[in-house]
């Protein structure tokens, strides 16, 4: 009896002690899962991070080459200047089509539009605007700087050959005043784009 008791002792102990063990060993192994697990989201947040980095390090580069190109707009500056060129010629115009200058070299305040041709004033004040315009051969130009859709100044291109007008203007505008340069007849239809045809201006 005593003999049976001691083995069965002995098996309830080692089937306890076999049991321990085995959770411990399973205790180990949950231990190195959330480890790897731990690791790998790590590895993934290091490797997004990593990813981020080089995205915002592309865009960088890619603002630096825009900048060399084409200058950036100064909103910080304290006034409007702006530098226009036309890139391809401009064809089909109207009378008194706006003629617009979609390349910039500077917009200072973002006060000139590359989309519409128009240099809005953002503040009361005198300012400066010169324009040059070339024409196609065969086709005689004539354009103007108009303020708020009012003639100001006159440019004239002979035909025979491609010619350069050329006028400035010095106004006191205020706030909201607009300026732009268009054509005056409808006879010179083309204006020479290829950075040719320029429009610029700044607040004095
Ligand atoms: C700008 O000029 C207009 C017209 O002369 C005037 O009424 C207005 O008060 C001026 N604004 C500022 C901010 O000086
Ligand atoms: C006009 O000037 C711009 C800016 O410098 C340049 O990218 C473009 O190639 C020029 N176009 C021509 C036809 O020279």
């Amino acid at each position: 009896m005593t003999m049976i008791l001691y083995v069965l002792c002995y098996v309830v102990y080692s089937f306890h002690h076999v049991s321990t063990a085995v959770n411990s060993v399973l205790e180990d192994l949950r231990m190195e899962i959330k480890q790897l697990r731990a690791t790998t989201t790590s590895n993934q947040v290091k490797a997004e991070t990593e990813i981020q980095n080089l995205k915002a390090e592309i865009n960088q580069l890619k603002n630096t080459n825009n900048k060399r190109a084409l200058p950036e707009t100064n909103l910080a500056a304290e006034k409007p200047a702006f530098a226009a060129t036309m890139s391809d010629h401009a064809k089909g115009l109207g009378r008194y089509q706006t003629i617009v200058f979609d390349t910039l070299y500077n917009n200072d305040l973002g006060c000139y539009s590359p989309v519409t041709g128009v240099f809005t004033a953002p503040m009361n004040g005198t300012y400066f605007f010169t324009s040059t315009v070339m024409s196609h051969t065969g086709q005689y130009l004539e354009t103007e700087i108009c303020l708020n859709g009012q003639t100001l100044v006159l440019m004239y291109s002979y035909d025979t050959k491609h010619e350069q007008g050329t006028n400035s203007v010095v106004l006191a505008l205020k706030t909201g005043d607009s300026v732009w340069v268009r054509l005056h007849v409808t006879e010179g239809s083309m204006v020479y784009g290829y950075n040719w045809s320029t429009f610029s201006g700044f607040m004095i």
